[in-house]
């Protein structure tokens, strides 16, 4: 048929469609191949050849990131060549670089980690061979870490193609080649405008939130989905909690060509959702009384609001009447403000701080 195609992966025929890499059809089947410069959202690099498989008929193994499936390929993802060869490119990072897992924000959830693990490297078999870079942690939100990064490139990719800030690069060139802001400015200090894309892209410990700096390892952390409450665009965020109180937010990866903000966050929805557990919240009603804001009980201040929305309604109709809402509570407190709006008092008058 012409829209269909069969791959033999592993000695298993798998059904697709053309048009897809020899990658899409081997994870969209659980068959393990791993990546490091190939993100679903920055696409294929090419670059780390993590991700190389064996092709009958190909002389030399093949990118599978890049790679697009045709129809009869027979494909082998681990041959004792594949398995030296990962080993080598993991083995080259890890000397390459100041890999020391243990205290890293990335623990748990970090993709040269997760490749060094598949390839049973309990100590990496070359020694340490760089210069340590100094931590730059100049910027409001995010703390780059050189010495753990791969050079993969998904974060310069990420940072000009998805959000098209256009701050990365690399620069310099050979051994001394870097991920760069502006003209090597500190991150802080650079156009950068701390949208998080970048950390969200980074498969390893050099890009980092500040916010979430200690506050738990991954495994700690429970993903909860949900909408950000700032705007109307309704992006959707992963969220993540540790015993009920925010930690960092993810634009949802899932589905993410569905998503209105297609897997990307503004810098309110990335960072600002710590206003949930902050302690200067209001906690008690207040009204104004001789032109001064004083504490009120809840019946007190719920007496005045029905009565004062009684008494306005009856004599000016609930036309008079609107509400408004903020980004600073729940979606379902909004939800809950708008049905009030229109049930109850019987207006459409509803509106939110997010269109001021
Ligand atoms: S935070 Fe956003 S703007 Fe800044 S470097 Fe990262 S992707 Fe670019
Ligand atoms: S900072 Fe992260 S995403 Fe960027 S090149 Fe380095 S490892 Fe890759
Ligand atoms: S993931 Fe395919 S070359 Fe990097």
């Amino acid at each position: 048929m012409e829209n269909t195609l069969k791959i033999t992966i592993n000695g298993k025929v798998y059904d697709s469609s053309p048009g897809k890499t020899v990658l899409d059809i081997a994870r969209a089947n659980n068959v393990y191949i791993p990546t490091l410069c190939y993100h679903p959202r920055t696409g294929k690099a090419g670059k780390c050849r993590a991700c190389l498989v064996e092709i009958e008929g190909f002389r030399g193994l093949k990118e599978s990131c890049a790679l697009e499936a045709k129809d009869g390929m027979i494909i082998k993802t681990d041959t004792e060549q594949i398995k030296q060869v990962r080993k080598m490119i993991v083995e080259l990072h890890l000397s390459n670089g100041e890999h020391n897992c243990i205290a890293c924000e990335k623990n748990g959830h970090c993709e040269l980690q997760d490749m060094a693990y598949h390839c049973g490297i309990e100590r990496p078999g070359f020694p340490e061979y760089h210069e340590t870079i100094p931590l730059d942690d100049s910027a409001e939100g995010i703390i780059r870490d050189h010495n753990k990064c791969i050079e993969c490139g998904r974060c310069v990719t990420a940072c000009n193609n998805n959000v098209m800030h256009e701050v990365l690069d690399f620069g310099w060139r050979s051994g001394h080649t870097k991920v760069i802001c502006d003209n090597d400015l500190p991150m802080g200090e650079s156009s950068c405008v701390q949208c998080g894309e970048c950390v969200q892209v980074c498969p390893v410990g050099a890009l980092t939130f500040k916010n979430a700096k200690g506050k738990g390892p991954y495994w700690e952390l429970e993903k909860k989905k949900t909408i950000c409450t700032y705007c109307g665009v309704g992006c959707s965020i992963d969220m993540y909690v540790k015993d009920n109180k925010w930690v960092y937010s993810m634009g949802t990866e899932e589905n993410w060509e569905k998503q209105t903000n297609k897997g990307m966050l503004c810098v309110k929805g990335r960072f600002g959702m710590d206003f949930l557990d902050r302690e200067d919240r209001l906690t008690t009603p207040l009204i104004k009384k001789n032109g001064k804001f004083v504490e009120a009980s809840w019946d007190e201040a719920l007496n005045l609001v029905s009565s004062k929305l009684g008494e306005t309604k009856a004599k000016y109709g609930a036309g008079s009447i609107g509400f408004f809402t903020s980004a600073r509570t729940s979606n379902e407190d909004n939800y809950a403000m708008m049905r009030f709006a229109r049930g109850v008092i019987g207006t459409n008058n509803v509106d939110h701080c997010a269109r001021l």
